[in-house]
């Protein structure tokens, strides 16, 4: 190998080894989450991103948080803003409800403070069935 040859190799490897952060971060921002347009302050989220379960992660284009998406018992939806009030810890789903990483406060799936220490519930948008569509009023 000459010079020229292991200079282009290293160079390459550097390159490589320079894009493998960039992707995984990538993909952690969107691991659980499926990125939807959001058109005149309306997310729309086909209906068959909750496939058979009651709930669905999204992020909306613009959007600073991601959203659930929750399916009710009775067939209605609500969407709860992933964010916690008390310190704008993450949220993850914690048995029947959501559960802040940083300080573990709990909500129900209509967002509701189960445990403190937050003390509001979580922002919530309406939702509304249209065909094969949800329609989530975000502005
Ligand atoms: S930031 Fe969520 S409980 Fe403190």
């Amino acid at each position: 190998m000459d010079r020229r040859d292991f200079l282009r190799n290293t160079c390459q490897a550097c390159a490589a080894l320079a894009l493998i952060p960039v992707a995984a971060s990538l993909e952690g921002c969107a691991s659980g989450a499926r990125m939807l347009a959001v058109e005149n302050g309306v997310l729309s989220v086909p209906m068959d991103t909750l496939g058979k379960g009651s709930t669905a992660v999204v992020a909306g284009q613009g959007l600073a948080n991601k959203l659930m998406i929750v399916k009710r018992a009775d067939g209605s939806y609500t969407a709860l803003e992933l964010i916690c009030p008390h310190k704008g810890g993450p949220l993850k789903e914690h048995g029947d409800g959501l559960e802040c990483d940083w300080h573990h406060s709990r909500f129900d799936l209509e967002g509701k403070v189960l445990n403190g220490p937050a003390k509001s519930d979580l922002k919530s948008y309406p939702v509304e069935a249209d065909g094969k569509m949800l329609r989530v009023r975000v502005g």
